[in-house]
């Protein structure tokens, strides 16, 4: 980007409207598209183009205030008078100079464009520049009226004659203005239309008429115009930025086996020379390092992975962190707050909540390890359960380095099983374990020889007495 270019620019973001198409009791810019807010996308761009940045909200908008961030000078439209009225209310917080004016509800636009937009703005002196776009359905858009190749004006498709509905080149509601042309046309905008509204669009025929220079800008793509207005068009929007963010972490090295299939949030980092095959699901602020594999059916949320970690099939991983070289999987479940450590292995249905897993430690099979600290190179057997929570409070299980779980363990927190011990096969253990100790609860095994073929033998003899008698 070309950062002095972009000097002294002003983005105005209009996201004062109500979004009833939604049908939602979430404000529509609030509702999220692959794991940011729309309004989001729009700060973004803002940021990325402007430095000063104004954002136009409507009432009850703390919650869109609050994702705004302190460098966005907010201002309220109380009562919503129209596009010229939104713009007006931002006054008094615009800079001198050039003036964007974004919409929060067009997530797909790119800062190229608005770079482009505001670049040729600056080069030609004009008054107002119109992004437009020219597309192959204009149906409910503004088209823009030319003549002798020059903008006169904009009609809104409500009050446009059958000629001008045919025109396919269409206002985006993006444009560049300049400071001191905007502020005198915009007051001279009156509400006489359909709608009773000022509309901005109002304010390029008023320039236009009064000799100002209006230039206009085509995007290249008519996708990055794409306005969500109902949860149809948030869909088909998701599935365009869906495809952008999959091609971006491509590029930078990632292997994606199926695209179609695979579902990456824009907040997600990966690292180069990792494989992501088909059926994952990526989101929040998960990072995955380099060299990986993410096998089908992971679900991972707010994760931070390192490098050489191998996912198995189906593991479920919720805010969490896995350590280099760690093996996971198939069908493992990581809970909030679960740490595994460098070149653990966590086998099949094996949950994890709130517990730590040294370097090399082991819990391959069927274990449920919860507010535990577990050290290096611990061995955890299968079926081995920490008895956490005793219906009222949860209690700490430490399990320290070297220990060996013996296989379907009860461990009764709170609890310490000590370095280098062994706890036998089946035990419930309650008391602490001492370093280097062997610790078995259980019944001593009683072993009767040859009962059972005595026992078979009698209940044989048994029953061919009762069958004579019958007979
Ligand atoms: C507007 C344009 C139209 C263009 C279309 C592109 C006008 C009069 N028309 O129509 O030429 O083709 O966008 O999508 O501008 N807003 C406010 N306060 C208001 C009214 C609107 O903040 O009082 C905001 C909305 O939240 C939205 C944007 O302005 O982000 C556009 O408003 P909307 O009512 O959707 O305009 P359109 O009828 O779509
Ligand atoms: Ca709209």
């Amino acid at each position: 980007m070309n950062d002095a270019t972009m000097k002294g620019l002003t983005a105005v973001i209009l996201a004062a409207g109500e979004g009833k198409r939604m049908r939602s009791r979430q404000p529509k810019v609030l509702h999220p598209m692959c794991g940011r807010p729309l309004i989001g996308y729009a700060l973004r761009l803002g940021r990325a183009v402007a430095d000063r940045l104004v954002l136009v909200v409507g009432k009850n908008a703390d919650g869109v205030r609050a994702i705004a961030g302190a460098d966005v000078r907010g201002v309220e439209q109380s009562e919503r008078l129209g596009t010229g009225h939104a713009v007006l209310q931002a006054k008094p917080e615009c800079g001198d100079g050039a003036i964007v004016v974004l919409a929060a509800d067009m997530p797909l636009l790119q800062a190229e464009t608005i770079e482009r937009l505001v670049t040729h703005h600056r080069e030609t002196g004009a008054a107002a520049t119109i992004l437009t776009a020219v597309v192959a359905d204009p149906k409910g858009y503004g088209r823009v009226l030319r003549q002798g190749g020059r903008v006169t004006r904009i009609v809104e498709d409500r009050d446009a004659t059958d000629d001008q509905k045919k025109i396919a080149e269409i206002n985006t509601s993006i444009y560049c203005f300049e400071a001191s042309r905007l502020w005198p046309a915009l007051a001279q905008v009156k509400p006489d239309n359909d709608q009773g509204e000022y509309y901005l669009t109002d304010a390029i025929a008023i320039l236009a008429r009064a000799g100002a220079r209006i230039e206009a800008v085509t995007v290249s793509d008519p996708t990055e115009a794409m306005g969500v207005n109902d949860r149809k068009q948030l869909a088909a929007a998701a599935l365009i930025q869906r495809r952008r963010i999959l091609d971006r972490l491509m590029f930078a090295g990632v292997t994606i086996l199926d695209p179609d299939t695979t579902y990456i949030e824009d907040t997600v980092s990966i690292g180069a020379d990792t494989v992501i095959y088909p059926q994952v699901l990526i989101e929040g602020a998960s990072t995955i390092g380099s060299e990986c594999i993410v096998a089908s059916g992971c679900q991972i949320s707010s994760t931070a992975i390192g490098d050489r970690v191998r996912l198995k099939p189906y593991c479920v991983l919720t805010e969490s962190v896995v350590e280099d070289g760690a093996m996971l999987g198939p069908f493992c479940h990581l809970r909030p707050k679960a740490h595994v450590g460098p070149d653990a292995h966590i086998g099949n249905f094996v949950e994890l909540k709130k517990t730590t897993m040294g370097r090399g430690s082991k819990a391959n099979h069927l274990a449920y390890l919860g507010d535990a600290t577990i050290g290096e190179d611990v061995n955890v057997g299968a079926g081995t359960i920490t008895c956490n929570y005793d219906g009222f409070d949860k209690h700490e299980t430490t399990i320290e380095d070297g220990a060996f779980v013996g296989t379907n363990s009860s461990l009764v927190a709170p609890i310490t099983i000590g370095a280098g011990s062994y706890i036998g096969a089946g035990s419930t253990v309650t008391k602490d374990v001492p370093p280097d100790a062997l610790v078995v609860e259980r019944s001593p095994q009683v072993t009767k020889e040859g009962w059972a073929a005595r026992w078979r033998a009698a209940n044989v003899a048994k029953k061919a007495g009762k069958t004579k008698k019958e007979a």
